[in-house]
């Protein structure tokens, strides 16, 4: 357990999405912090909400929490409409799709809006912190003066995984130019949450998805060429291994596009064709067949 205080009094969430959203729960409910969350679809934060009152009904009644919990805990969740209204966060947990530029622009804004303490979290599964944190720097500012320092010192890598009220763990990742002092209030934030930290340099994928996609990728190019069928190369890990989920099973899960962009991400950042995306993989995503998320990935509706 870490000693150092996390010090979040209100807590922002940036991207709806399951990702978004799962954070959004677990920090309203065991961290007990207030929760601002945008997405620019109204209709995502309304799924993301429904879903967040079927968990908290489903631990009402298999008696992990007393309905006052629940009410509390929802209690605390609040949609708002921009980056704007979440001005006196103490920190922001962005939950958006894996895309540098996109990424970028929003931390920029962060940097401009948010207290200049702010905490800059990114839950991003592949890309480079440092990257993200050198978006930060003021106008008028370089990437070495205090104030460039101080802007990009407080960028983090916080990254969940799926389902978050589920997964035990979170990746704690420091850019080069984050603070000892970010890091450590992350850490406390992330245990508040009841998780457990695994700290990863910032390499492509850090150590979650630099093992774990090419091992998707593998399984996606067995059944390319053949070697097996999907339901043998899932039965395979599921049984074989005792996994919870086969390859492809937890490819649709994921989602496709997600495995396909992380995929991307390991083989542009190390140039090694070890790492190139399966065809398959990119025609799947080619056609929007993405996994759960879209109804039809390896599976159908699963
Ligand atoms: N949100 C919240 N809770 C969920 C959930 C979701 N989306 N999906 C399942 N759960 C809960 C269920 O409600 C159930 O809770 P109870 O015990 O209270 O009933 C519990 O999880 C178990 O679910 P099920 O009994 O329905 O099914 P299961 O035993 O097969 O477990 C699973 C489902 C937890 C998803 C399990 O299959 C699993 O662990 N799969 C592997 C998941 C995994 O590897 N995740 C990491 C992906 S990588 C990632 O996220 C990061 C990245 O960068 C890509």
């Amino acid at each position: 357990m870490s000693v150092i205080a996390h010090g979040i009094k209100t807590l922002g969430v940036l991207g709806a999405g399951q990702m978004g959203t799962g954070i959004a729960l677990v920090s309203a409910l065991r961290a007990k912090v207030p929760v601002l969350i945008h997405d620019r679809s109204r209709d995502q934060v309304s799924k993301g909400l429904s879903l967040v009152d079927k968990l908290l009904a489903k631990d009402v009644t298999k008696g992990r929490i007393q309905q006052s919990e629940a009410n509390e805990a929802r209690e605390r969740l609040r949609i708002v409409d921009g980056i704007e209204a979440m001005r006196d966060v103490d920190m922001v947990i962005e939950a958006v799709s894996e895309n540098l530029d996109l990424k970028r622009t929003l931390f920029k804004s962060f940097a401009e809006t948010l207290r200049p303490d702010a905490i800059l979290a990114t839950n991003t599964s592949s890309i480079s912190i440092t990257k993200i944190a050198a978006a930060v720097i003021p106008n008028g500012q370089t990437a070495a003066s205090e104030e460039g320092r101080a802007s990009s010192g407080r960028v983090v890598g916080l990254h969940f995984f799926n389902p978050v009220p589920v997964m035990k763990l979170v990746e704690l990742i420091a850019g080069v130019q984050t603070h000892k002092d970010t890091l450590g209030r992350a850490r406390a934030f992330a245990e508040a949450c009841r998780k457990e930290v695994a700290v990863s340099n910032d390499v492509p994928g850090f150590v979650s998805n630099a093992l774990l996609m090419p091992f998707i990728n593998e399984a996606i190019m067995c059944l390319e060429k053949g070697t097996a069928s999907r339901d043998d190369i899932d039965k395979t890990f599921r049984l074989g291994m005792n996994h919870p989920m086969g390859p492809l099973q937890l490819a649709d899960f994921i989602g496709l596009d997600t495995c396909l962009s992380i995929q991307q991400t390991l083989y542009t950042g190390t140039s090694d064709s070890k790492y190139r995306p399966s065809i398959l993989l990119e025609r799947m995503v080619d056609a929007q067949w993405l996994g759960r998320k879209s109804g039809k990935g390896f599976y159908e509706n699963n």
